[in-house]
């Protein structure tokens, strides 16, 4: 079996890929930034699944962090055969109320970090004739929704352009767009998600199979769940100005509990 990497490994829709992948008998290469979480998580996946776990520990919020990641990808040696971009993170409040710096870490994390390290990877995977890419985006990249959804957006548009050119190479891109999935993102970035009715909430663990199985199909764009695939179709329906409105509110109620006053939203 090949070896994954997957950034932002210890929690969340990355935790449930490498979880989901060293069942499938992958080694794997794990990427965050807490240290101790990396290696709790790399012990549990070894015992449990017997597979090879190294871990790497980097903020891909940092060139450093970048450049270390993208050493290891192009590492001949011990090649990479399914890469998973999957760190990100929130910003609380909307527009001019996060501070310009957590928007270009945003960025950072988002977007500079997924093109160094889709390009480190497919170099060796273009050469070697097979490799897969799964860059983690949003339904936000489809919404009017601040720098957040502009990133994903950017995912999204990468990621189908990169695989289109790299078409017949053996190499597969796909952008994962999932809706609200259950894990530590709003909690970490202050949000409150009482106003989002349970049936919009995904479990991680079948988002995950959703896009090893899309992934398998030779999609580019994967929207796990019948219910985003419809709401998205509808998106296209609405008017753009009438979509805004809807989606600045959808899950953008502060608490009061991590610094800040409440922007109520
Ligand atoms: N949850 C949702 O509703 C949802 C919906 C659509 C898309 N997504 C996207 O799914 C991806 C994963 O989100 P999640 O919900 O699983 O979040 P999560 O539970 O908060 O996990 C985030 C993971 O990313 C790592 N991370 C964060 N910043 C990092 C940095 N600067 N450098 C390296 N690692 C970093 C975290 O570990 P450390 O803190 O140790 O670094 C953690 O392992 C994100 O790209 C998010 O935008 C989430």
């Amino acid at each position: 079996m090949t070896t994954a990497l997957v950034t932002g490994a210890t929690a969340g829709i990355g935790a449930a890929f490498a979880h989901r992948l060293a069942r499938d008998r992958h080694d794997l290469v794990l990427v965050a930034r807490d240290r101790d979480a990396l290696r709790r998580r790399a012990a549990e996946l070894h015992d449990r699944h017997g597979v090879e776990v190294d871990v790497l520990r980097a903020d891909l919020a940092t060139d450093d962090g970048i450049a270390a990641v993208e050493e290891r990808l192009a590492d001949h040696a011990r090649p990479v055969g399914l890469l998973v971009n999957n760190a990100g993170f929130g910003l609380r409040g909307r527009y001019l109320k996060a501070p310009v710096a957590d928007e270009l870490r945003m960025l950072k994390v988002h977007c500079e970090a997924v093109l160094r390290l889709t390009s480190a990877a497919a170099v060796p995977m273009q050469e070697r004739g097979r490799g897969g890419v799964v860059n983690v985006a949003s339904v936000a990249a489809f919404l009017p929704r601040g720098t957040y959804g502009a990133s994903k957006a950017w995912v999204v548009q990468f990621t189908e352009g990169a695989a289109r050119d790299l078409a017949g190479s053996g190499v597969r891109l796909m952008a994962l767009c999932p809706g609200f999935v259950r894990t530590e993102f709003h909690g970490r970035a202050g949000m409150r998600t009482d106003s989002i009715p349970g049936w919009m909430w995904l479990d991680a663990d079948r988002v995950v199979d959703a896009a090893l199985r899309d992934l398998g199909r030779g999609r580019t764009v994967s929207i796990p769940d019948l219910r985003y695939r419809a709401l998205m179709g509808a998106a296209r329906l609405v008017p753009r100005s009438a979509l805004g409105g809807i989606s600045s509110r959808a899950g953008r109620k502060y608490g009061p509990k991590r610094g800040g006053t409440p922007d109520g939203a």
